[in-house]
C-alpha cells in the first residue's frame, strides 16, 4: 500500500508494531515508513501500560526523522493528534463529538478511541535520529471499562458500520500528510491553535495524575513544548505529563 507518500507494510500478528518499525528505522528506513498489523501479541501503551491488541482494529506505526531536537520532535504528538481527530471526523460523519485529550489521546463522545505512543532515538549530536508515531485505534472493538484507567469506544460502538482498519489507516494518513506539512513550513504555532479547538476540557476544570500525586485545576492552554498548562487556585501550573479525568462532581 503507498498511501499519500507514505510506504505502509502491511503485516499479520506481531509483538508491537513499534518494536518492528524501530528495527527498519535502525536499518536506515526512511521517513514515511508505516508498519500495519492486524494484531499485537505485546502492545505497548503510555507509562509503562500494556495496549490489547485483537484482530479488527488499527495497529500502526509511522517512521519520522524530524529535524532540530526532541523537544521539537515531541510536537509531532499533537500533530498526530490534530490528524487522528480530523482523519476520524471524516470516517464517522455522523454528529459524534471527536476530541484530544492531552497529551495524545483521541476520545469521541467523551470516551477514549485512540492512543499513541512516541518512542525516539537521538542521533548523538542533540538532534533525533528517529521518532517513531505508535497509534492504536479500536475500530471494531473495545476493553471493558473494567480493565482501563478510562473508559473506552469504538468506531462500531459509535455507529460505524462497514470501515475497516485499511481505510481508517489511509484517512489518518492523508490528515497526517497535510497537517506534517503544515507543522514543518509553519510550526508549532498552528498546530497548538488547531489542537486547542479540538481539545476536550479547555477552560474547565479537570484532574490530572502525575506519579506522586493528583492534581485538580482549571486547563488553561498548552505551552510551546506541548506541556499543560492548569490554573490552580489562581497559579499556573505547567505538567509534562500524566493523565486527565473529568472531575468526578
Ligand atoms: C496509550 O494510549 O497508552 C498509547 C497506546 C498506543 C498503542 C499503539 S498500537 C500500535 C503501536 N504499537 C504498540 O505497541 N503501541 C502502539
Amino acid at each position: 500500500m503507498n498511501a499519500g507518500g507514505f510506504h505502509v507494510i502491511a503485516l499479520g500478528t506481531v509483538g508491537s508494531t513499534n518494536d518492528e518499525l524501530r528495527r527498519l528505522a535502525e536499518n536506515g528506513a526512511g521517513s514515511g515508513t508505516v508498519v500495519w498489523a492486524t494484531e499485537q501479541t505485546a502492545g505497548r501503551g503510555r507509562r509503562g501500560r500494556g495496549w490489547i491488541s485483537p484482530p479488527g482494529n488499527l495497529y500502526c506505526s509511522v517512521l519520522t526523522r524530524p529535524r532540530g531536537d526532541a523537544i521539537r520532535a515531541l510536537q509531532l504528538g499533537f500533530v498526530t493528534g490534530v490528524s487522528l481527530v480530523d482523519g476520524l471526523a471524516r470516517v464517522l460523519a455522523n454528529e459524534a463529538r471527536i476530541q484530544c485529550k492531552w497529551p495524545n489521546d483521541v476520545v469521541i463522545n467523551g470516551r477514549k478511541a485512540a492512543g499513541v505512543l512516541l518512542e525516539s532515538a537521538t542521533d548523538g549530536a542533540g538532534g533525533v535520529d528517529w521518532l517513531i508515531i505508535g497509534i492504536g485505534i479500536n475500530v471494531v472493538s473495545h476493553p471493558s471499562t473494567a480493565e482501563l484507567l478510562y473508559p473506552a469506544t469504538s468506531l462500531a460502538a459509535e455507529g460505524v458500520v462497514g470501515i475497516g482498519a485499511r481505510a481508517v489507516l489511509s484517512s489518518f494518513l492523508e490528515a497526517f500528510a497535510s497537517w506534517s506539512r503544515r507543522w514543518d513550513e509553519e510550526g508549532f504555532q498552528v498546530i497548538r491553535s488547531a489542537w486547542l479547538e479540538r481539545a476536550l476540557g479547555l477552560d474547565r476544570d479537570i484532574v490530572v495524575r502525575l506519579d506522586q500525586e493528583t492534581v485538580t485545576g482549571r486547563f488553561v492552554d498548552l505551552d510551546e513544548t506541548g506541556a499543560l498548562v492548569l490554573a490552580v487556585e489562581g497559579v499556573r501550573r505547567t505538567i509534562a505529563a500524566g493523565d486527565v479525568f473529568p472531575v468526578v462532581a
